[in-house]
C-alpha cells in the first residue's frame, strides 16, 4: 500500500452490526415511498383498471439480486480493501491514477443527496407531530362547503362562476342516495384539507430550514458517536424498532378487506406487458434503495473486519432493503385497495398527503398514523447517517480531522447546501436552473446522473482495474463457480444495465 492507513478509524463491533448499519443505509424514502408508487404506478393502478404489478416486482427482484447484490459485494470490497474513505480508499489501492476522482464524485454526490433528502426527512418530524395530535381527524370543521365546492369545479375543469352549481350537480349525482353523497363530500373534504396542510407546511420558509436543522442535529448527534459507539448503536437500536412497527402495520392490514388483492397486485406477474421503461425504472430504483454508486456501503465497508464475509452481508443487506419495501408496498395498497382510494400526483408529497387519508379510513387508523411516520423518520434517520459519515470520513483521513470538527464540519457545510433545497418550495420556488427548483435539480443530479455513473465505475473499477489476486483476497468464500458468475455481472452485465440507463436518460426516452 502507499500510504500508511490512518490510526484509529473505528471499527464495527460486530458483523450483524455492520449489517444493521448497512440495511439501516439502505431502507430509507426510497423504500417507504418512491418503491410503492412505482409499483402503483406501474401497476396501472393510476388510471382505474389495474393490471397489477407483478411484473415490475419480478424484474425489480431480478435487477436487485442480478445485477446490484454484485455491485454491492464490489463496492464494499473497495472500502474494506482501502480502508479509507471513498477518495483516500482508491488512491491507497491504485495510487497516481484518476481513480480517487471516482470517490470524489461519491463524496459530492453524497453530500448533495444529503441536502436535499435531509428536507424531506424533516417533513416526517412536522408529520409525526401532526399525527399525534390527531391533526387529520379535524378534517370536517376545517373545510368549508365553499371550498369543496370550489375544488369540485376545478377537477371538472370549469372555470367561470355560472357553471360551477352545474359541475357540482353533476358530481352529486354521479353517487346513489344522500348517504353516499355525504361519504363523497366528506372524502373530498379529507382529501383538500391533506393537501392544503401540506401546501400550507411548504409555504413556510422558517419551518422548512427549521426542520432540515433538527434533523440535520439529529444526524450528526447520531455520527458524534462514532462507528461503533455511534452509528452502530442506533442502527441496533432503531432498525428492529423499524421492523416492529412495520410488522404491527402489515398485521393491522392483513385484516382488511383489500389485503389479499394488495397480494395478488404485488405478486401475480404479467410480463407479456412489460415495456422496457419499466425496466429501466426498475434498476434506477434498486440502485438507489440500495445505497449504491455513492460511496455510502464503501465507507462502511472499510470498517469491517478482514474475516467477515462481504458477500453473505451483501445478500442479508439486499434482502432487508427488498422485504421492507414489499412491505411498505403491501401496507400502502392494502388499505388502498380495501377503500377503494387514489393516489393522486406523483412526487414526494404524495407520502404526506396520502397516508394520512389512507390511514383514517383504517378503523384505529389514528396511531397508525403515527406508528407510519415515526417509522418513516427512523428509516430516513439511518440513511442520512450513512451519508453524512462519508463526508465525515473523507475529512477525518484526508485532512487528519478529529471526528468532532469533522462531523460538525460537514453537517453544518450541508446544512447550508440544503437551506435552498428546502427554500426551493416558498421563497425561491421561481428560482430555475436547468428549468428545475434546486431541490429538483439536486435530486435529477444525483438520482440519474451521479448514482448511475458512480456504480457504472465502481463496476469496472473491481472488475476490470483490480487484478485477481487483490479481489479474490477478498471474497475467498466465494465457490469458484459464483466467483466467476460474480465476475461476469461486475465486467458486463452491471455496466451494460448502467450504460442503458444513462442512454435512455441522455435520449429522454424516461424522464427521471
Ligand atoms: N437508500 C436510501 C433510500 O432508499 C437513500 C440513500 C441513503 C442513498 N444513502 C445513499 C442513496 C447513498 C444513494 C447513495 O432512501
Amino acid at each position: 500500500m502507499a500510504e500508511p492507513r490512518p490510526e484509529g478509524r473505528g471499527s464495527w463491533g460486530s458483523r450483524l452490526g455492520f449489517i444493521l448499519a448497512a440495511a439501516g443505509s439502505a431502507v430509507g424514502l426510497g423504500n417507504l415511498w418512491k418503491f410503492p408508487y412505482l409499483t402503483y404506478r406501474f401497476g396501472g393502478a393510476e388510471g382505474g383498471e389495474a393490471r397489477g404489478a407483478g411484473a415490475f416486482v419480478l424484474i425489480y427482484l431480478g435487477a436487485v439480486f442480478a445485477v446490484c447484490v454484485p455491485v454491492m459485494v464490489a463496492e464494499i470490497l473497495i472500502g474494506r480493501r482501502g480502508r479509507r474513505n471513498p477518495v483516500g480508499s482508491f488512491r491507497a489501492i491504485r495510487p497516481g491514477t484518476p481513480w480517487p476522482w471516482v470517490g470524489l464524485l461519491g463524496v459530492v454526490g453524497g453530500a448533495l443527496i444529503l441536502s436535499y433528502y435531509t428536507v424531506v426527512a424533516g417533513w416526517t418530524l412536522e408529520y409525526v407531530g401532526k399525527a399525534a395530535t390527531g391533526t387529520f381527524s379535524r378534517y370536517a370543521e376545517s373545510v368549508s362547503d365553499a371550498e369543496i365546492r370550489t375544488a369540485i369545479c376545478r377537477e371538472a375543469g370549469v372555470t367561470d362562476d355560472a357553471t360551477c352549481p352545474e359541475a357540482v350537480r353533476a358530481f352529486l349525482d354521479r353517487h346513489d342516495g344522500p348517504e353516499a353523497r355525504d361519504t363523497a363530500l366528506r372524502e373530498k373534504k379529507l382529501e383538500l384539507y391533506a393537501a392544503r396542510l401540506f401546501r400550507d407546511f411548504l409555504a413556510d420558509p422558517f419551518k422548512q430550514v427549521g426542520f432540515l436543522f433538527a434533523f440535520m442535529a439529529l444526524t450528526a448527534a447520531v455520527v458524534l458517536g462514532g462507528v461503533s459507539g455511534g452509528i452502530e448503536r442506533w442502527n441496533r437500536i432503531l432498525m428492529p424498532i423499524l421492523i416492529g412497527m412495520l410488522a404491527v402495520l402489515m398485521v393491522r392490514v392483513a385484516t382488511l378487506p383489500g389485503a389479499s388483492r394488495a397480494v395478488d397486485f404485488l405478486f401475480k406477474p404479467d410480463l407479456s406487458l412489460l415495456s422496457f421503461e419499466e425496466v429501466l425504472w426498475a434498476l434506477g430504483q434498486a440502485f438507489f434503495s440500495l445505497s449504491l454508486g455513492m460511496g455510502a456501503l464503501l465507507t462502511y465497508g472499510s470498517y469491517l473486519s478482514p474475516r467477515d464475509r462481504i458477500s453473505t452481508a451483501a445478500l442479508a443487506i439486499a434482502g432487508i432493503d427488498t422485504l421492507v419495501a414489499l412491505s411498505a408496498a403491501f401496507v400502502i395498497f392494502g388499505a388502498v385497495f380495501s377503500y377503494g382510494l387514489q393516489m393522486k400526483g406523483a412526487g414526494i408529497g404524495n407520502l404526506f398527503t396520502a397516508i394520512p387519508v389512507i390511514f383514517l379510513h383504517v378503523p384505529g387508523g389514528g396511531p397508525l398514523t403515527v406508528l407510519f411516520y415515526v417509522l418513516v423518520a427512523f428509516a430516513a434517520l439511518t440513511s442520512t447517517v450513512s451519508l453524512l459519515e462519508v463526508a465525515s470520513a473523507y475529512l477525518m483521513d484526508e485532512r487528519g480531522w478529529a471526528r468532532r470538527k469533522a462531523v460538525l464540519v460537514a453537517a453544518s457545510a450541508i446544512f447550508l447546501l440544503g437551506v435552498p433545497c428546502a427554500l426551493s418550495f416558498n421563497v425561491l420556488a421561481d428560482l430555475q436552473v436547468f428549468g428545475r427548483t434546486v431541490f429538483d435539480l439536486f435530486d435529477y443530479f444525483c438520482s440519474n446522473l451521479a448514482l448511475p455513473v458512480g456504480g457504472l465505475l465502481i463496476s469496472v473499477f473491481a472488475g476490470w482495474v483490480l487484478t485477481d489476486g487483490e479481489r479474490r483476497a477478498e471474497v475467498q468464500e466465494l465457490h469458484p463457480v459464483l466467483y466467476a458468475a460474480w465476475l461476469v455481472v461486475v465486467r458486463f452485465v452491471a455496466p451494460a444495465a448502467i450504460l442503458a440507463i444513462l442512454v435512455a436518460l441522455l435520449l429522454g426516452k424516461v424522464s427521471g
